[in-house]
């Protein structure tokens, strides 16, 4: 049973360790360099693969073992009980993997105790981290006897036997809180989601899937184990869990497709797109097909029809959570996410190096309750290569193979992120559009500790004590987005007419004492260059202009050119809190959220440390209300319906 190069395990292991060669070198990549550089996520499509397949479907994958627990402790169906153990653990490094997942995941990872001492108990996604720490830590429990057998700790293993019913039935809780309310954090995005899989049914889905999933799994994991190590596969019992599993697909099947009638979106199953045929593939693959294979009587008789339709339904209910959590998701952003290999690599990467662990414990553990047979010899040609390595670790599938093996992946995984680099695209286009004049409602304090809000208005009258008056409505190019800015009040507060403009306004057109930021922070995220050569040379007389940047015998860049306060130094008056910062080349200005950040978060910021009074001024929320600017999100106390604009400012052309 050892994992000699040659045998099944051995390739098998040999493998795993390329996977994961690959996703470590992908990885110390992504923590060096971010996750621009190997992912397709962005601002706008933050949740990609990573959180559909290492999260949702991690977490999925893990039900068989509240179900196997539920089956063998709470129904007292004790032939299950040999797959028990397995199962357990396949749910342990499963949230193992979801953990991993989302360390790579999460822009700023080391904020990831935060839940546990700032309680958001409103929070969907609050109670899902609470769940995969408390469901973590049961699992661990579940597990720790079978540890403590291996270690021969005998008074151990009788302690922690004694709280094994407890531990199921607070795994069983949480396992079926934690699934539905992955469900919820999507319910609470509808237009995030794509109508095919939006529902607000979404909770009970994932909970029923998972059942079902959980069942197929546990086959899957039986069967594929009895291959790698030789073993007649159990199929009765793989038997009860298809039988098992096919009325909870049934009742799966007859819940979306009743839920996608219910909501009037049928006709979507005829629109032509590639959605749809993802749908239909889904539901086709993993659940029609795999409900035939289990209940009709003349197909059961044939065992690899029961394997095929496990392995089936559990692919096609893994990609249910990949296109709710990822794909339908990103879908409804409009920006085409299709993930990066980069991305690809550190997903099965994670399930390989589980899959690792797993053997591990199976060879030193008794995971199973008969010891596995010793394998038998397994050669394809391709493993003679390598057959004559002699074996150090033998759960390492022989060492030396192993570390090749790793170390050809690490290889691999720099590879895919330089061909990355090579082709990364410039980021998509986000204009900004000019600022806009609307009317504002100006609402005072309704409690001490808060500061003035500002709201769209559609009325000329206001209701006492709020106050009409006239802001600027700055954003990005979508509709029902954007930031308030009282403009007149915040050039009172900072001097007035003749003094304020600078301490904002720090670069100008020629002869413009207060150019709008637009005009040079023209895209919202992307940088721009403003400076255009062609303009420069003909505003100043052609050929004969040239010296008055390029000196004879200077570097024809912007560091051996004429400095641009030469000549605009009267236009660039730097105003407070907006610093050049010296790493840019001159000329190119930042992003507008940069920029706006950097001026009205700066100022804002100082302004609460002054007055500490807890009102949140540099809270995102104060500047980006829901409701403020049309509408957009839900609960929002603006008023409805269009804004008033008064006129639209220009820009530069
Ligand atoms: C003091 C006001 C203020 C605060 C506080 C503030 N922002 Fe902004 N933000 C702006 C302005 C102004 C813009 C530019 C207008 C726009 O593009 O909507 C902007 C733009 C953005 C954009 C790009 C535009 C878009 O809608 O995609 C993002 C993203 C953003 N802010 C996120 C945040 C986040 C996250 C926080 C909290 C950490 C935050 N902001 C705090 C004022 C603020
Ligand atoms: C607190 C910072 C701040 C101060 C002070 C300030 N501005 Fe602005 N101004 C802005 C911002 C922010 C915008 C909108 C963003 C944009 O233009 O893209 C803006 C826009 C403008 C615009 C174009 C939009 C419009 O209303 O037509 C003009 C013109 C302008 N400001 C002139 C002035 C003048 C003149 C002063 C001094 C009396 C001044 N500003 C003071 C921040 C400021
Ligand atoms: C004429 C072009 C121009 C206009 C108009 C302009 N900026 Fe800039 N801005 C720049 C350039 C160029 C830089 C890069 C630094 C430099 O060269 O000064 C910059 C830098 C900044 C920075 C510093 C960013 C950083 O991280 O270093 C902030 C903040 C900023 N601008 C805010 C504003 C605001 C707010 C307005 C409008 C009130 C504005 N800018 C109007 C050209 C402009
Ligand atoms: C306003 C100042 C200015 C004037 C006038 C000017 N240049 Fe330049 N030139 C620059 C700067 C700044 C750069 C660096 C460009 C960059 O970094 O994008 C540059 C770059 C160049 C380059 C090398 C970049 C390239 O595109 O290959 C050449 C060649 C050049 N200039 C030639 C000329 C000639 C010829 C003239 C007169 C017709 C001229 N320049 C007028 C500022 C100027
Ligand atoms: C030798 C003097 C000179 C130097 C040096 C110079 N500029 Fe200019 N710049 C001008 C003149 C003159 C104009 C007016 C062009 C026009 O009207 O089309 C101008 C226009 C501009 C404009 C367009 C704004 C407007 O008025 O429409 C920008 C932006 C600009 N310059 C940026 C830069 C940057 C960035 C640099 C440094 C890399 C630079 N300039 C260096 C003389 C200069
Ligand atoms: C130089 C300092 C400064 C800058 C820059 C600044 N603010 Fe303010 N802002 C203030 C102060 C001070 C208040 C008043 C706060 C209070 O009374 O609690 C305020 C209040 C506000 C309010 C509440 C409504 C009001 O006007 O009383 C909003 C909204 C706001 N700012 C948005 C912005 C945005 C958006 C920007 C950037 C475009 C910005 N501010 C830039 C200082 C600043």
């Amino acid at each position: 049973m050892s994992g000699r190069p040659g045998t099944r395990l051995g390739v098998t292991k040999a493998v795993l360790w390329l996977l994961v060669g690959v996703a470590a070198a992908v990885g110390v990549v992504r923590y060096l360099l971010g996750l621009g550089l190997t992912t397709s996520l962005s601002d706008r499509t933050p949740w990609g693969l990573w959180i559909g397949f290492d999260v949702l479907a991690g977490v999925a994958l893990a039900a068989g073992g509240f179900v196997i627990a539920g089956t063998v402790h709470v129904l007292h169906l004790e032939r299950y009980r040999s797959l028990l153990r397995a199962a357990v653990l396949t749910a342990f490094l499963g949230y193992v993997a979801v953990v991993l997942g989302l360390m790579v995941d999460l822009g700023r990872p080391w904020n990831i105790w935060r839940p546990t001492l700032f309680w958001q108990p409103h929070s969907a996604l609050f109670e899902v981290a609470w769940c995969v720490m408390l469901y973590l830590t049961v699992l661990a429990l579940e597990f720790a006897p079978v540890v403590a057998e291996g270690l021969r700790l005998a008074r151990v293993v009788a302690f922690l036997r004694r709280f094994t019913l407890p531990l199921v039935v607070v795994g069983i809780a949480l396992s079926s809180l934690h699934q539905s309310s992955l469900g919820t954090l999507f319910v609470i995005a509808p237009h995030r989601v794509h109508p095919l899989w939006y529902s607000p049914l979404l909770p009970l889905l994932f909970l029923i899937s998972a059942v079902a999933l959980g069942l197929s799994m546990v086959a899957v994991e039986s069967l594929s184990s009895s291959w790698l190590f030789h073993r007649e596969p159990e199929w009765d019992l793989i038997g009860g869990l298809t039988r098992a599993a096919a009325p909870v697909l049934a009742a799966y099947l007859l819940l979306r497709l009743g839920d996608l009638g219910a909501r009037g979106q049928l006709r979507l199953l005829f629109e032509p797109s590639w959605l749809t045929a993802w749908f239909v593939l889904e539901l086709a693959v993993g659940v029609v097909v795999p409900l035939l294979l289990f209940s009709l009587p003349s197909v059961r008789r044939h065992r690899r029809a029961l394997g095929a339709g496990a392995f089936l339904s559990v692919a096609g209910l893994v990609l249910y959570r990949i296109d709710v959590g990822g794909l339908a998701h990103a879908a409804g952003s409009g920006d085409g996410y299709v993930p990066a290999l980069t991305e690809l690599s550190i997903s099965v990467g994670i399930v390989a190096a589980m899959a690792l662990v797993f053997l591990f414990f199976v060879e030193h553990l008794r995971v199973w309750d008969e010891p596995p047979a010793p394998a038998s010899r397994f050669r394809p040609a391709f493993t003679d290569l390598v057959s004559g390595v002699r074996v150090r670790a033998p759960w390492m599938g022989g060492a030396r193979l192993s570390a090749l093996a790793f170390t050809v992946g690490a290889v691999a995984g720099l590879g895919l992120v330089q061909a990355r680099v090579a082709r990364r695209s410039e980021p998509r286009p986000f204009p900004v559009s000019p600022p806009r004049s609307v009317l504002a409602l100006r609402v005072p304090p309704h409690a001490a500790g808060t500061a003035d809000r500002l709201l769209l208005t559609t009325s000329l009258v206001a209701p006492a004590p709020a106050v009409v008056e006239s802001a600027l409505l700055i954003g990005g190019p979508e509709p029902g987005k954007g930031v308030l800015f009282a403009h007149a009040a915040h050039q009172a507060r900072l001097g007035g007419t003749g003094v304020s403009c600078v301490r904002c306004h720090h670069r100008n057109r020629r002869g413009d004492r207060a150019t709008s930021c637009a005009a040079c922070h023209r895209d919202v995220h992307a940088r721009t260059d403003t400076f255009s050569h062609e303009r420069h040379a003909a505003a100043l007389g052609g050929n004969d202009g040239c010296v008055r940047c390029h000196a004879a015998g200077a570097a024809r860049t912007r560091e051996g050119s004429t400095p641009c306060e030469t000549c605009h130094g009267r236009d660039a008056r730097l105003g407070t809190g907006t610093a050049p910062a010296a790493t840019r080349p001159a000329g190119v200005a930042v992003g507008y959220r940069d920029a706006m950040h950097g001026l009205c978060v700066a100022c804002h910021r100082q302004e609460d440390v002054r007055r500490s009074d807890g009102a949140g001024r540099s809270r995102c929320a104060f500047c980006h209300r829901a409701g403020s600017a049309g509408g957009s999100g839900g609960g929002g106390s603006g008023p409805g319906g269009d804004p008033v604009l008064v006129a639209r400012a220009g820009t530069m052309p």
